[in-house]
């Protein structure tokens, strides 16, 4: 039985632990495509709970868990007792008695180590309003896919200094390279600005310049959508476009989470062009998420 580990926080894993779900995201993506089967997580069940809207992160935790043998099962505020006020750690306790592995997307990360607390299972971050674990593990995976290592190489984060980009700030201490990030006045990181590897840039271009990789997000999160007007107008200068993605590097990748709005915080030549990777980075979401499930549950698996 391994031993009971969250996934809160990109933080939470090592870079060596992270050079094993690697390893692991390589051996299972490349089993999958070959159509063999591997069933690990046979007879375990996943709980997946959402608070917010979502395609691809229930997509990929669903289809990952039935691909390893497993179930999955679907919980949202409004259709379970949570809508309803009943405390999260209440439903930890219950949840966690009949489930091997809990998935939430929720608001507060407070409300996430509320759970986590009062669970006896492990509890994957599916986003909340300040990180996205699970995003950048596939994103960093994608690069290293695209690029080989990521150490020492540079990432522009354009826009809002979101969960996403919270995120990359963690990341850049784990894996060794430096985020510069630029948001509109008032936008400004708040988080995780302590890092070593982070710097501020008040001029996105000069963010992107000679950036290995380009990646923003919406203007507008889930939970913000009161702000959405303003926020168009604030972010206008702030859309990777294709004068932005030639200040970066001449093989720099663009990347963005999805959702995307073209035409605002990207420009539709830059996500539909050749720079971009954003449907493997989507689809990564899958591989690296089946050996983050198959670490938590079942520690250091050989192969
Ligand atoms: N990138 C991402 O998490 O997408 P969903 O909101 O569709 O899950
Ligand atoms: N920053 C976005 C990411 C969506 C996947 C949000 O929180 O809405």
């Amino acid at each position: 039985m391994a031993k009971l580990r969250h996934y809160l926080q990109f933080k939470d894993l090592s870079r060596k632990e992270y050079e094993h779900v690697f390893a692991r995201t390589r051996w299972i993506k490349d089993k999958f495509k070959r159509y063999q089967r591997y069933w690990p997580l046979e007879d375990r069940t996943l709980a997946m709970i959402f608070e917010k809207q979502s395609t691809r992160t229930r997509l990929s935790f669903e289809a990952g868990m039935h691909q390893l043998g497993g179930t999955a099962i679907f919980l949202n505020t409004r259709d379970s007792q949570l809508g309803r006020g009943e405390p999260v750690e209440d439903a930890a306790q219950v949840i966690s008695r009949m489930c091997d592995l809990v998935m939430i997307r929720t608001y507060e990360q407070k409300i996430l180590e509320r759970f986590a607390g009062s669970s006896r299972v492990p509890v994957i971050n599916g986003l909340t309003n300040e990180y996205h674990p699970c995003q950048i593990l596939a994103d960093v995976y994608t690069f290293i896919e695209h690029r080989g290592s990521i150490r020492g190489k540079t990432v522009a984060w354009i826009g809002d200094s979101n969960n996403v980009c919270n995120t990359w700030l963690q990341a850049a201490d784990v894996f060794d390279f430096k985020l510069n990030v630029s948001t509109p006045p008032g936008y400004e990181v708040e988080l995780e600005r302590n890092t070593k590897n982070y710097e501020p840039f008040a001029d996105p271009m000069q963010a992107a310049k000679g950036a290995h990789l380009v990646t923003t997000d919406v203007w507008t999160s889930m939970g913000f959508e009161a702000e959405n007007k303003k926020r168009k107008k604030d972010f206008t200068d702030w859309q990777v476009d294709a004068a932005m993605m030639k200040a970066a590097r001449k093989d720099a990748l663009f990347m963005h989470c999805l959702p995307a709005h073209r035409g605002e915080e990207v420009a539709a030549k830059v996500i539909d062009g050749k720079q971009s990777v954003v449907w493997e980075e989507a689809e990564n979401r899958l591989h690296t998420q089946k050996a983050l499930m198959e670490f938590l549950l079942l520690g250091k698996v050989k192969g």
